[in-house]
């Protein structure tokens, strides 16, 4: 679908679970990581640093040096200052540091709904001239490329062809005016998955196909990595959420069932949810052994699912049409692989950590992300 140069980068951020990084791994993934324990969670399920790009915000001095100590493959500039400081950090190494600039670029094209107005990711397309200038006489630091952020659940083709476009006419400026090699650009994240009636997922194909069909830009600008570094889009269908009906009470007019979790366990879903939106169908396991699913008909009860936590925010989903629903049954939320437990407030109220459950082939098993940084923190 793309052509050879085009890698996928999973984001951790989406579901930090060490079997999803391992079983990456071993499917020949690399890895975009946005904090020190997400990198070392890589590390720790036997990734080698020069399979990781090390992103995030406010990077700490010894999280740069402890990725450098691993042969990170690069390190994502988010600002000038963050830049000044890897290039202080280079020095007292004495030895080249690899970096991508992150460009927050100026886009007209509605992309990510969460997003608009509130870029505040990367450095500005203005400030790149003198960025430029600067590295140009800097030993030390090797700049690989540009990336841009493209925000979450994003569906709009346009907006992808535009920032690639965006970014290779940064790279020709680096190379042509500056005098630079440049052989990496990355994309991502935030390629779309559909949680609603209507939605479709991105359409990975038709980007694919662009890349390709403009490749000879790979050779005219010595470019040989485009990375994409998403998410959501390789995990959200791998997982379900499970939970169990603990109450169900009509108030003024509205049915609510109360189970037994809530938005802290998927925060990310939960505000993607809009009451004018139709979920996608979620399925009901009952006492009696049978499995049916969320419909859309007559004479069934519209009813909104919320959580056990202390606050009217609490919505898991609402208007879904269901019937018959006891207490004790159990509700399975399907494309809830990402941005769950490690998204959500799972310290609120104290309420216990639920299970994740890994169904490999015949095989049950339990593994979570923080047991592993439990060990994984005594270690380092
Ligand atoms: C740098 C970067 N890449 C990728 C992603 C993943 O986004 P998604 O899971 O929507 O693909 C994020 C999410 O915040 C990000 O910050």
């Amino acid at each position: 679908m793309f052509h050879e140069n085009v890698e996928i980068y999973y984001s951790v951020k989406a579901n930090p679970n060490p079997v999803i990084c391992s079983k990456i791994k071993e499917w020949g993934g690399a890895f975009e990581t946005s904090s020190l324990n997400e990198f070392k969670l890589c590390i720790n399920s036997g990734v080698s640093g020069e399979r990781i790009i090390y992103s995030g915000i406010g990077k700490k001095n010894e999280e740069i040096e402890w990725v450098l100590d691993r042969k990170v493959y690069a390190i994502v500039v988010d600002s000038v200052k963050e830049l000044d400081r890897i290039v202080e950090i280079s020095k007292k190494r004495d030895e080249p540091v690899s970096i991508i600039i992150r460009v927050r670029l100026d886009i007209n094209i509605p992309g990510s709904r969460l997003f608009q107005n509130r870029n505040y990711f990367g450095v500005c397309e203005e400030e790149l001239d003198a960025i430029l200038t600067k590295i140009r006489v800097i030993d030390g630091i090797q700049l690989l490329g540009f990336h841009n952020y493209g925000g979450t659940q994003n569906f709009n083709l346009d907006y992808y062809i535009e920032s690639y476009n965006k970014l290779l006419s940064i790279c020709e400026l680096a190379v042509y005016t500056y005098g630079m090699d440049i052989s990496t650009v990355g994309i991502g994240g935030g390629f779309g998955v559909a949680l609603f009636e209507g939605d479709c997922d991105f359409q990975i194909e038709l980007f694919g196909q662009y890349v390709k069909s403009n490749s000879s830009v790979f050779t005219r600008l010595g470019i040989n990595k485009l990375f994409i570094d998403i998410g959501r889009y390789i995990t959200s269908a791998m997982g379900s959420y499970i939970t169990q009906v603990m109450d169900i009470k009509t108030v003024k007019g509205r049915k609510y069932v109360i189970v037994d979790g809530g938005t802290h366990h998927r925060s990310f879903q939960s505000i993607l949810s809009t009451n004018f939106k139709k979920p996608l169908p979620i399925y009901i396991y009952r006492k009696d052994g049978t499995i049916t699913m969320s419909e859309n008909g007559h004479n069934i009860n519209k009813v909104t699912f919320v959580g056990r936590l202390c606050t009217p925010t609490d919505v898991l989903v609402s208007n879904v049409s269901i019937s018959n629903l006891s207490i004790g049954d159990y509700i399975i939320f399907p494309n809830s692989g990402s941005y769950g437990p490690s998204a959500g407030c799972l310290f609120f109220h104290l309420h216990s950590i639920p299970p994740e459950i890994i169904v490999e082939e015949q095989d049950l098993y339990l593994s979570s992300f923080i047991e592993c940084m439990k060990k994984d923190g005594d270690r380092n």
